[in-house]
């Protein structure tokens, strides 16, 4: 992260499972936070098996162990925790994006100091529709509403579909 002007952004995907994109981005995270300590490195896991975070925060029976100690806090310090934050305001930022964040060598010694992540979260699962519906614009569904009920719209489905 060198600013919002000057940031490079990396998006590791495959639709195959199995290939190694945790993997992948657990070694090129650290690596490149190794040979750069000027620069800060974030890693966003966007995947609900967590196994990145897992590896950063220590591998093994060490990293679930402390995943599932940042899952058990009361306030959910994860990428779940920051889209609840953005279901409750989808289209301006409430600018929490930073108190997400875990400087991962709190945890794992082995990691630099500049690494940090926005730790993963199987709640992606089930929040994924209320993404949706968040963002969806009130007319798209008000027809999914009345496609469902299969009558007519009236101002009191309209009430019902907002509450
Ligand atoms: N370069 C590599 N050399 C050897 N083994 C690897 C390599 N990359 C990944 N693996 C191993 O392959 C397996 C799958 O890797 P990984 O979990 O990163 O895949 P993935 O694409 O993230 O899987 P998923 O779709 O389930 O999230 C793991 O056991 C991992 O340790
Ligand atoms: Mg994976």
């Amino acid at each position: 992260m060198e600013g919002s002007l000057n940031m490079a952004i990396y998006a590791i995907w495959n639709n195959k499972g199995g290939v190694g994109k945790s993997y992948l981005t657990f070694q090129v995270a650290c690596e490149y936070a190794r040979q750069n300590p000027s620069k800060k490195v974030l890693v966003v896991d966007m995947c609900p098996q967590a196994n990145s975070s897992s590896m950063l925060l220590g591998g093994m029976v060490n990293g679930e162990n402390q995943l599932n100690t940042i899952h058990s806090q009361p306030r959910r310090v994860t990428i779940s925790g920051y889209l609840e934050d953005r279901i409750a305001s989808p289209y301006q930022s409430p600018g929490t994006g930073s108190t997400y964040l875990t400087q991962v060598s709190n945890h794992n010694h082995s990691v630099p100091s500049n690494l940090f992540l926005v730790v993963g979260d199987e709640q992606l699962e089930t929040q994924a529709s209320r993404v949706a519906n968040a963002t969806r614009p009130r007319s798209a569904r008000c027809v999914a509403y009345c496609a469902f009920v299969g009558r007519r719209l009236d101002s009191g489905h309209l009430d019902a579909l907002e509450s």
